[in-house]
């Protein structure tokens, strides 16, 4: 079995290390940041990802050492995955600094090394960085062609948080841009022994065609919840409509497919803003303006307006009242609040002079970090509706669907609740509750 190293213990970086390190590879995990890789070796990761601790303790110390520098990873492997983040910078381009850093230490490390090597770039890179940056990056530092003494590979990771794991261990395809057929044939030889008999399609390209396919597949999914959303937006101007019929009705046709079409406050998340401004930005820099991406941007940002409409519509005025959010993390089962819809809002309320209470299962200690003070945080569903003029449904977290309308009914000083992941069934709430929800036509009087 050939030996795996990662740069960048990340999401994306971590889970693959330990992924392959279960299945058996001999894998040096390398992290620039001490407090990260510490907490990582104390069997902790730094962020939450169902099953991540369990393949971490399982693995640790095993068949996977996490290493504080550069070579010690690169010379104790035969293949080296490159999985920093490329966040995005204030004016929407993609940030490459961590990916020209791992290039040139790589590049270093590889200069004491004899046998062949395979580089692949799996961090999220417009079209044309791998071959534009990493590659003479790695050729200048050690003094040796690509293609020939050392290997190269694009190959994007398609993992969700909440899903990680299962992700890299049941990808739905993999795509391969390899810089020549030797480097592409290396990487399918190792995802065919890492997959064996469940290994999925394998699409191989060209390094400018997989870079483009990540940005694809993210812009995509963010552009047909936009779509759905638009829909929802629609329903509500005709009494008595149901955008969560229409997405089930149109999830029926094969070539829709039921998946992405929740409507709702919007998409959130570290990847889907970054992208679509990094595509938006390499596009434009070219001469071609993608209107439709922006408008999937804008459609989004807009979720967020109309929901403090409808808060108005209920309250009159939002100064001074007592809003209870439900939910902070971008989405349920992480506690990540990056691009988090909920959190926006929140701080839309507050520009409106609400007094906002929150409540997340995961996502308090994250906000509490990066909101400025002003918000009072509840301990449960429960506390966070007490009092309350007015509650938000923001993230679907399971346990929010266990309130019944009555912890409505008893615990809010006037019982207003705005759906905005339609967690709940109308037709139960709204005998007892003032119930809006996100895509639902409001009806004069309820029809038989
Ligand atoms: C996304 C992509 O799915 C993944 O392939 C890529 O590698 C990273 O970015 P992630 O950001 O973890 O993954 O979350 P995802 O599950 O895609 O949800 C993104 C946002 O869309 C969340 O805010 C979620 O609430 C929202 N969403 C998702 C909807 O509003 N409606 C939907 O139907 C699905």
């Amino acid at each position: 079995m050939k030996k795996i190293s990662f740069i960048g213990l990340g999401p994306v970086g971590l889970c693959m290390a330990v992924c392959f390190a279960a299945k058996g590879y001999q894998v040096t995990a390398f992290e620039k940041d001490a407090s990260k890789a510490n907490q990582i070796k104390s069997g902790e990761p730094y962020f939450y990802e169902p099953h991540l601790e369990e393949f971490l303790q399982k693995t640790q110390n095993k068949n996977l050492r996490i290493v504080t520098n550069n070579e010690e990873a690169v010379l104790q492997s035969d293949i080296t995955f490159i999985t920093v983040g490329t966040p995005a910078k204030r004016n929407g381009t993609i940030n490459l600094r961590y990916l020209t850093e791992a290039s040139k230490e790589i590049g270093k490390s590889l200069k004491k090394k004899k046998e062949a090597h395979l580089i692949v770039v799996k961090s999220t890179v417009t079209p044309g960085t791998t071959q534009n940056i990493v590659k003479p990056l790695v050729e200048k530092n050690t003094g040796r062609k690509c293609g020939k003494d050392f290997f190269l590979c694009f190959n994007p990771e398609f993992l969700r948080e909440g899903n990680a794991i299962k992700d890299v261990l049941e990808p739905d395809y993999i795509v391969i841009g390899g810089y020549n057929q030797k480097s592409a044939g290396m990487l399918k030889e190792l995802y065919n022994e890492f997959h064996k008999e469940h290994l999925p399609s394998i699409i191989q390209t060209n390094i400018p065609t997989a870079e483009l396919m990540k940005y694809a597949n993210n812009t995509f999914l963010a552009t047909k919840i936009s779509l759905i959303n638009t829909m929802a937006n629609i329903c509500e101007k005709i009494p008595g409509a149901d955008v969560t019929k229409v997405a089930e009705a149109i999830g029926k046709d094969h070539r829709i497919n039921p998946h992405f079409l929740n409507a709702g406050l919007g998409w959130g998340g570290s990847c889907f803003r970054k992208d679509l401004q990094a595509l938006i930005t390499f596009s434009k820099e070219r001469g071609y303006r993608p209107m439709l991406l922006e408008a999937t941007c804008r459609a989004n940002d807009l979720q967020i307006k109309f929901t403090i409409e409808k808060i108005k519509e209920k309250l009159k005025k939002i100064d001074g009242k007592r809003i209870a959010v439900l939910g902070l993390a971008f989405k349920p089962n992480t506690d990540d609040i990056r691009e988090s819809q909920s959190i926006k809002l929140v701080e839309q309320l507050q520009k409106e002079g609400a007094k906002v209470t929150a409540y997340d299962p995961m996502a308090i200690p994250n906000t509490r970090k990066t909101l400025d003070k002003g918000i009072n945080y509840a301990l449960s569903a429960i506390e966070c509706l007490k009092n309350s003029d007015c509650a938000i449904l923001a993230t679907e977290w399971e346990e929010f669907k266990k309130l019944k309308p009555e912890d409505f009914v008893q615990n809010m000083k006037t019982p207003i609740l705005i759906d905005c992941r339609r967690l709940y069934n109308q037709e139960k709430l709204s005998k007892q509750l003032c119930y809006i929800a996100i895509g639902l036509g409001e009806l004069a009087e309820p029809q038989l």
